[in-house]
């Protein structure tokens, strides 16, 4: 069954779409396309119709309905049931104890629970009934009135009583409790706490917590089509802080006090922010680092389902210490930079933005999600293989929300990964301009030359980082010998990787960087494999996770794939680097096909079968 609905939704594919190329090769999909992307550039006109045909077409690719029905997952045995749950809020909320330093002063409270329900226990989610499709425009090229209306939204917002769970402080209150120890897992028996960053719940969880966010600004506004806008700032245009967030300034609800003020406003992101400005560089040079940092974290390093999503996380891990877990490839990277970025340089614990305690109280954090949570979708279209992780432990996990009209509502993962089902889209590209961002190598053959592979680092367990670090891998045999084959995978993996959790870290890894400043690399070049970025978010305690480097189009382009071994350099700006400590690094090879098969549970093997990339536990 499973595989009849997936084929079929295969061969009703319309061939007309750029992103229904050759998924796995996204050169070619960059080639064949490179001459429309100016067309798709311009698509910020937007048009006087807010209602556009409600029909995806990612969902006629995406077949997974399929997999549902024929699995079903409520009848699973419980050996292989551990979806992390939230509890029903009360009584089984207690105050934030993990993520800021008390002693440094907070600027925010810590009691983050939501107020009691008053329409009593928690109900099971519906999906909406209407027809009318929410769409979220991006905020640099609005269309006219709709951020007035977000403004407006927002004020009620702001302006609704403390015990009313839809209330500013309550809606910014949800992060804190999600992320800063609010709850455990005792619903599902186990005590420890719960954690939605770091691992797979990242995108799902976010996705939920916008979606209702959204309801209830359309209800204050009695708008049930108002869409959450996003800040595009993968987008040239859209690369500064949208100053309608600032205008009028406190009389504004759109803008926040403890957010980066100082920094003029005219100011380019930095999607690879390591918490200091860029010295000596020009805006043109800002953007170019931010559409090769785009290209890195959606297309080279979001290459299967478990560098996009993270990492397994299920009941009975630790938050910090899942064996399988692992951070999204776009969580620790522009997700990441934009927090800090944003955040008030000033505050004790990186307020508002630059702690995940506080973040929900500014405005831009929604706003900055939207996008988060719109990369996801962009993700899903750009390549067939993209896929939604299908491991019942993730499809089956849930958190529980108030909606608009107060009802606590109890909603999975599993019914968040069709946004048409959900009734919203986004407007904007349909193909982003990164995806022509390919970096370039800056080291030249003959720099290549000169660097030194020939003996392999003998212990390369448990390191502590220094400033710039440096190790030579031997790669797997089967990884350097094939020949092209699509279907493998080789990862460079951190294990391990552990810190202290209060405070924000950032490292960079490159491959082979000849014998170049270190600091000279950025997103740009191709030796630059990606960066490893976080919030600040458990209190004097190790957070201890996993980050994944996909080699395969970063080895070619730097003319490397024959070699038996390759330099690895990990470099940091962080001061207390002793800190950081990394405890395996590694480079495994992978058959895309075997994993998706072994990885899932006994019961749904077959139906792994065709779906390719899949949760991707060992
Ligand atoms: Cu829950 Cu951007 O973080």
């Amino acid at each position: 069954m499973a595989s009849l609905s997936f084929t079929l939704a295969m061969a009703t594919t319309p061939s007309s779409s750029p992103f229904f190329s050759k998924p796995a090769n996204q050169r070619q999909l960059i080639k064949t396309h490179a001459k429309q992307t100016h067309r798709f550039q311009m698509s910020c006109n937007v048009p006087s119709d807010d209602h556009e045909k409600p029909v995806d077409r990612r969902n006629l690719l995406l077949g997974l309905g399929g997999l549902y029905s024929a699995v079903n997952l409520t009848g699973l045995p419980s050996a292989f049931a551990d979806p992390i749950t939230t509890p029903s809020f009360n009584p089984n909320c207690r105050d934030a104890g993990t993520g800021f330093d008390v002693k440094k002063g907070l600027l925010r409270t810590t009691a983050c629970c939501p107020p009691e329900s008053k329409k009593g226990p928690e109900k099971q989610f519906e999906f909406p009934k209407h027809d009318e499709i929410r769409i979220r425009y991006p905020i640099h090229c609005a269309p006219e009135g709709y951020m007035n209306k977000f403004k407006e939204a927002m004020r009620l917002m702001r302006a609704l009583p403390d015990d009313d769970p839809r209330s500013f402080k309550n809606q910014a209150k949800i992060h804190c409790a999600y992320c800063n120890g609010s709850y455990t897992q005792m619903a599902t028996g186990s005590q420890q706490e719960l954690l939605i960053h770091f691992n797979w719940l990242f995108f799902p969880f976010h996705r939920w917590y916008l979606y209702f966010f959204e309801r209830i600004l359309g209800e204050l506004i009695g708008d049930p089509t108002f869409g959450l806008p996003y800040w595009s700032w993968d987008e040239r245009e859209g690369m500064k802080i949208p100053p309608t967030f600032r205008e009028g300034g406190e009389s504004n609800p759109l803008y926040d006090i403890y957010r980066n003020n100082i920094r003029n406003y005219e100011a380019i992101v930095d999607l690879d922010f390591n918490g200091k400005d860029r010295e000596d560089t020009t805006d043109d040079y800002q953007i170019k680092i931010n559409q090769h940092a785009m290209y890195r974290q959606m297309m080279r390093n979001a290459f299967d389902t478990k560098s996009f999503f993270g990492g397994k996380y299920v009941a009975g891990n630790t938050p910090i210490d899942a064996k399988d877990s692992s951070v999204a490839s776009i969580e620790a990277g522009c997700h990441t930079a934009i927090h800090r970025w944003v955040r008030d340089p000033g505050s004790p614990n990186g307020e508002d933005m630059g702690n995940f305690y506080s973040a929900g109280y500014d405005p831009l954090f929604y706003v900055h999600h939207s996008n988060v949570d719109r990369m996801w979708a962009l993700w899903k279209e750009m390549g067939e293989s993209n896929r939604d992780p299908i491991h019942p432990d993730w499809l089956n996990a849930s958190y529980v929300f108030y909606d608009e009209k107060q009802n606590p509502v109890r909603v999975y993962n599993k019914q968040c990964v069709d946004m048409e089902k959900l009734k919203y889209k986004y407007h904007g590209p349909e193909i982003p301009s990164w995806v022509n961002s390919r970096p370039k190598p800056k080291c030249s053959a003959s720099e290549r030359s000169q660097i030194d592979i020939t003996s392999a680092t003998k212990d390369v367990k448990n390191r502590t980082l220094t400033n710039v670090d440096t190790f030579v891998l031997v790669r797997p045999e089967t990884a350097r010998t094939r020949t092209v084959d699509e279907s493998e995978i080789e990862v460079l993996t951190l294990n391990n990787i552990s810190f202290n959790g209060n405070k924000a870290v950032k490292f960079d890894v490159l491959v082979n960087a000849c014998n170049i400043d270190t600091n000279k690399f950025t997103p740009a070049d191709s030796e630059y494999a990606g960066s490893f970025a976080t919030v600040p978010h458990n209190h004097d305690m190790k957070i201890s996770t996993t980050f994944r480097f996909p080699l395969r189009e970063l080895l070619k382009d730097i003319g490397a794939e024959g070699n038996t071994a390759i330099q690895v350099t990990i470099v940091t700006q962080e001061k207390e680097t002793e800190n950081i400590s990394i405890g395996e690094i590694k480079i495994e090879d992978y058959s895309l096909a075997e994993i998706s098969k072994a990885s899932l549970p006994t019961g749904l093997q077959g139906a792994g079968a065709n779906v390719g990339v899949d949760d991707l536990t060992e």
